[in-house]
């Protein structure tokens, strides 16, 4: 992969080296958005909604006049679709951060051997991120290139500067993505260390000299000590950041009143990010245990309260070795979550911990607790939180599953793409579990334009549908004709990645329609109060492909409530699928998907290997991934 420094990106062209994202032509999108809902509503519904949209897109209409009105939209911004993507995805959703909408990487179980091992990780880890930091500040970070499929072109890098600079502020109606403008922070930096609930300031650069890992290490331990002292623990204020957006606002707006509480709300709202030294959870540490637990801290009885959500990267540490990241989604995606973290593990592997070497400080100022004036008004937000993160908490339905039939060497070798294959895989799985299809939600990185971050997938095609349909239905369909639709299906899903990518997806512009007129004070457009609008936003599969390099895994939460989250991280010989849901939906079971899903695979595999006359013959990893070969002897070899 070519490396390429941002300075020199920058010189090859405008600011970002980037073209801008273009504004897709009306007609297409609009034949797409009919396209994509036909098969998904009834016949009857289909027909009213194809006579508005045709009034919409009619010479002369409204959807030319706002067509005309994103077109000079997009000559004065850098990305037409950004602030409106922002607010609609993320700043006006009123919905809790944990599980709703916040994003977790979770790490390999640590095996540590007591207090000062966790510590120890801690400030290695800790030490890490100074060291990230300062590549981000200073430009230094290799330019991102795309990869899969059109490989090979720049990404935009804008997204690292809001790592660690960026906070979520909760406000009434809608949150506020506060993150300067400048990467270069002019006053000294801090962290905040979450401990037993409690919050904790530690300077990292202390007389412009920043802390070695030993002094981080005595910093932590003092903290730890601190944080023992029974007497003076506060209340869990971090569990208001876990609550719905609108109420933590209004618990803020309480909150600011008293000058204490404001000055320990600056210094967070300040700090780099959090790293969270959590308790022992008491439960087994499997896989999924560990992603649920990362994605609520396992309720207010656990270390639910031990967080702080608006801030975009928490690192939690819990003593009984559960670690990985929790990330507040609004500034980046998860693909830039992705490089950090593995940077991160690999500085951490790479770099041995420099506790022992060091010369210390001889005197470092004490960390800070931060003070909290609670009065019975923030009590009573406090009790309503709690009791609505227990309520998250025993309501997520996850299950992380590590297939181990195949990976994305075998899908190659049949000459398809393998995030095609798995979104197929996806429907098909959906479709034998609820026996229809549903609007889909896949992520589509579009960082190939200026300020760009994601569009839609609608992997539900027709196509897709057809093959679902020909597995699942009908045993009069030969396996030849199977193969050829799923082939069909692939090509379909492979043409809609590369529309994405290249910015001609339908999501980004029917949204940008749609605000536009809004912004214009117009009465809202028939399209956008139709019931197929509405459904076609309700994404009751919401799906992500975010691959790691290092042994982690990334996992979210369903956006609707009969939803899932589906969360895949594929590897040569094995895919990671974390699936979730709400318990309390009647219609979707995570353990019922997922094994539903491993048979659609292993079926899939089954038809290729019979039928697939475009692939490429097995080599020797073949036995790897599938059943063991059968040697001319009869023999399992
Ligand atoms: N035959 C053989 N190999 C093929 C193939 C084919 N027909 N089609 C693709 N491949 C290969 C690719 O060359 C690539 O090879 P590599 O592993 O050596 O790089 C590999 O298969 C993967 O390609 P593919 O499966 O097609 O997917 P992709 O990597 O292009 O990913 C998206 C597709 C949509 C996931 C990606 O473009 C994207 O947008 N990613 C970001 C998602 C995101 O934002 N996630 C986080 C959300 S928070």
């Amino acid at each position: 992969m070519p490396v390429l420094k941002r300075e020199q990106a920058r010189d090859m062209g405008d600011a970002s080296g980037l073209p801008k994202l273009p504004v897709p032509p009306l007609q297409q999108t609009l034949e797409m958005y009919l396209k994509s809902m036909s098969h998904l509503i009834p016949e009857e519904q289909f027909r009213k909604t194809k006579a508005i949209v045709e009034k919409f897109g009619a010479p002369g209409g409204m959807g030319e006049f706002l067509q005309k009105k994103l077109i000079e939209r997009s000559d004065h911004k850098a990305n037409w679709v950004y602030d409106y993507w922002l607010e609609d995805m993320y700043l006006s959703n009123r919905l809790a951060l944990p599980v709703n909408s916040s994003p977790v990487m979770v790490f390999p179980k640590q095996n540590f051997k007591g207090q000062s091992d966790v510590l120890r990780f801690a400030a290695h880890l800790i030490s890490g991120v100074l060291e990230y930091k300062s590549l981000i500040d200073g430009r230094a970070l290799p330019v991102d290139y795309a990869r899969g499929q059109l490989a090979g072109t720049a990404l935009c890098m804008d997204q690292y500067n809001k790592v660690f600079t960026s906070y979520r502020l909760p406000g009434p109606k809608t949150d506020t993505l506060v993150a300067p403008k400048s990467a270069v922070m002019p006053e000294p930096e801090h962290i905040i260390v979450a401990c037993k609930n409690q919050f904790f300031v530690l300077d990292v650069v202390i007389n412009v000299r920043r802390l070695n890992e030993k002094d981080l290490y005595t910093q932590l331990e003092r903290i730890r000590k601190m944080a023992d002292i029974e007497e003076e623990r506060l209340p869990p204020i971090g569990l208001l950041t876990s609550d719905g957006r609108t109420q933590w606002a209004e618990a803020r707006s309480v909150l600011i009143k008293d000058s204490t509480n404001r000055d320990s709300l600056d210094v967070i709202e300040r700090c780099l990010c959090l790293v969270c030294l959590d308790e022992p959870s008491g439960i087994e540490l499997t896989d999924t245990n560990r992603a649920s637990l990362m994605l609520h801290g396992g309720g207010t009885d656990k270390n639910g309260g031990n967080r702080w959500y608006d801030k975009p990267m928490q690192f939690v540490i819990g003593a009984d070795g559960c670690c990985g990241v929790v990330c507040e989604h609004s500034p980046f995606e998860g693909i830039v979550l992705v490089q950090c973290t593995e940077y991160l593990l690999r500085y951490m592997r790479g770099s041995p911990s420099k506790l022992m070497r060091a010369a210390s400080m001889s005197e470092l100022p004490a960390p800070r607790r931060l003070r909290w004036k609670c009065s019975p008004d923030i009590q009573t937000f406090l009790t309503a939180s709690a009791d609505k993160l227990q309520k998250l908490a025993k309501n997520l339905d996850m299950n992380v599953n590590k297939f181990t039939g195949y990976g994305k060497e075998f899908i190659k070798r049949q000459k398809m793409s393998p995030d095609a294959y798995v979104q197929v895989a996806l429907q098909f799985a959906f479709y034998r579990c609820h026996g229809r299809l549903v609007p889909t939600y896949e992520s589509a990185s579009i960082r190939r334009f200026q300020e760009g971050r994601v569009d839609n997938i609608r992997s539900s095609t027709h196509e897709a549908l057809a093959f679902v349909k020909a597995m699942v239905n009908s045993s009069k369909i030969t396996d030849a004709e199977k193969m050829e639709l799923l082939r069909t299906a692939i090509k379909a899903q492979t043409k809609y990645t590369v529309l994405a990518i290249t910015g001609m997806a339908i999501d980004n512009h029917l949204l940008g329609l749609r605000e536009i007129a809004k912004e214009l004070k117009l009465e809202k457009p028939e399209l956008f109060s139709d019931a197929t609008y509405a459904t076609s936003i309700q994404f009751i599969l919401s799906t992500s492909q975010v691959p790691t390099t290092e042994e982690m895994f990334c996992c979210y939460g369903p956006v609707v409530p009969n939803g899932y989250g589906a969360c895949y991280n594929p590897q040569m010989d094995h895919i990671i699928f974390c699936v979730s849901s709400f318990r309390d939906s009647a219609e979707t079971c995570s353990d019922l998907f997922v094994k539903t899903l491993e048979g659609c695979l292993k079926e899939m595999q089954d038809l290729c290997r019979k039928c697939n006359t475009e692939a490429k013959p097995a080599d020797s990893t073949e036995r790897r991934e599938g059943t063991p070969k059968v040697m001319k002897n009869g023999n399992k070899s």
